[in-house]
């Protein structure tokens, strides 16, 4: 049986943020979320969030995930952090501890290390070398390459220092024996906190080896403290998520000038231009084309759907083939059947367009059912609130709308009917008729232009 314990108490002071650590986002999402999730792919019954700092803020972020959880009021160290998890684990398990702001880590690792548990290794360790193990505790190891301690780098010798394999942190130790060895850590040492990495030569005394394997990727094992380390491993992680994209065969036209921020799943032939940003849940289908600087938040664009640059959806159902943009701005509740086309500068929200329907330039089109093959003018609004009320406009199949009308919810229009340019539609129109609502166009023939006195 396997319980993972998450370490994340801490502040993180280097963030100067009011958010807690462990919430700032990586790839759209809380560094938390990010070790939960793999703790989801792991065998464990139960995952522990020790959190202290900010934790109303640390629980409610994590509000739908099933998590149990210990405080830890006073950050003491990381061996004082595990103890307030204790009570949870059970004797006859393996507790893998994990830490709130190294989100990268993965789960075919993490199988690995807990694979090192048995009888007589009751404790193993992830290691990493670093050509530059700076502010790591180090893995001191004997001539024989057994494993003896673990000294933190403020506590290490200058020889100690030398060391370049490092502990990143991560174990996996049995829980009869954990409870025993946390239970007589001290805090004597240059930082005056519970180390949990004390409990390595607390085993070695015990008489046993120390197993360890190492991370694969350093991006794996990365913590982060402060804005800067925030950033380079958020572009890490988006080549990462990048790569993935271009191994399901989408076109992404650079690299290293696109956001992921959530979960992504594509068809063949899915072109990416610069600069755009996906996030939440993304689905897109086959030959779907994304123009530069385009930004979608949970969009579903079917077969063939081409998004012209600069345009922004969120909450939004494209139909196939459907066309969007240059400048398009969807909005939640917007559903597009096939081949509707949503020109440069319109905006739509909670409409719902037919199949073949153009709504080209210039538009608002909100609270709407708009029919099939209608057409809609440029600059031709609904007015879907009266200040207090939304109210729907329901535009019949076949309609023409002409430019620069204004149509004053509710209302409906005919199918088939057209509408004069310019008119205030404030009542229902009649089908296959022509519908005026402006003023008649004179000439006033006796007119003469005042002349200087
Ligand atoms: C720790 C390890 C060090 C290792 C490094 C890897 C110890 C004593 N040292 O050092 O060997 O190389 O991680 O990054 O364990 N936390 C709490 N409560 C506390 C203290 C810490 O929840 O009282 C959490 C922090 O929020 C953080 C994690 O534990 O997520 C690590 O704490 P931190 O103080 O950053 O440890 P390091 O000094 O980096
Ligand atoms: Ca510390």
């Amino acid at each position: 049986m396997l319980s993972a314990i998450i370490l994340a108490a801490g502040k993180g002071t280097r963030m100067r943020s009011v958010l807690p650590k462990v919430l700032q986002p990586l790839g759209g999402r809380p560094l938390l979320h990010h070790v939960i999730q793999t703790t989801q792919r792991l065998a464990v019954r139960q995952a522990v969030v020790v959190a202290g700092f900010g934790i109303d803020a640390v629980k409610s972020a994590c509000a739908d995930m099933s998590l149990q959880w210990a405080e830890q009021a006073q950050q003491l160290g990381t061996g004082h952090a595990v103890a307030q998890a204790l009570t949870q684990i059970r004797d006859d398990e393996t507790a893998l501890i994990l830490y709130g702001d190294v989100p990268l880590i993965q789960a075919d690792t993490l199988n690995r290390l807990t694979g090192l548990i048995d009888a007589e290794h009751p404790l193993a360790l992830l290691t990493l070398q670093l050509a530059k193990p700076t502010g790591y505790g180090r893995i001191v190891r004997n001539k024989a390459h057994k494993m003896l301690s673990i000294v933190e780098e403020k506590d290490a010798t200058e020889a100690q220092k030398l060391i370049t394999e490092v502990n990143t942190g991560i174990m996996a130790v049995q829980g009869h024996h954990l409870k025993q060895w946390i239970g007589k850590l001290t805090n004597h040492n240059a930082q005056g906190e519970y180390y949990l990495t004390d409990i390595v030569g607390m085993a070695v005394q015990d008489g046993f080896t120390i197993r360890s394997t190492e991370a694969e990727n350093e991006i794996e094992v990365l913590g982060v403290n402060d804005k800067a380390q925030l950033a380079s491993l958020e572009r890490m992680y988006q080549q990462v998520q990048v790569n993935a994209l271009m191994q399901a065969g989408v076109t992404i036209l650079d690299p290293s000038r696109i956001d992921i921020r959530g979960d992504v799943s594509v068809g063949m032939d899915v072109s990416l231009d610069i600069n755009v940003v996906l996030s939440g849940n993304v689905v897109l289908g086959n030959q779907v084309t994304i123009g530069a600087g385009c930004v979608l938040h949970n969009v579903q664009l079917a077969d063939g759907v081409k998004v012209a640059p600069y345009s922004v959806l969120e909450d939004c159902i494209i139909g196939n083939d459907s066309k969007v943009g240059p400048f398009a701005r969807i909005r939640p509740g917007t559903v597009t059947q096939d081949h509707a086309h949503i020109g440069n500068f319109v905006e739509l929200k909670n409409a719902q367009v037919a199949s073949g329907a153009k709504i080209n330039h210039l538009s608002y089109v909100g609270d709407a059912t708009v029919g099939a093959k209608a057409n809609i003018g440029a600059g031709t609004i609904t007015c879907n609130y009266d200040g207090v009320n939304k109210h729907r406009t329901v535009i019949g199949e076949g309609a023409f709308v002409g430019s620069n009308s204004a149509l004053v919810a509710p209302v409906s229009i005919g199918a088939g009917a057209t509408i004069g340019a310019g008119s205030v539609i404030t009542k229902d129109t009649p089908d296959a008729k022509l519908t005026l609502a402006r003023a008649k166009q004179v000439t006033i023939e006796t007119w003469q232009r005042p002349v200087k006195k």
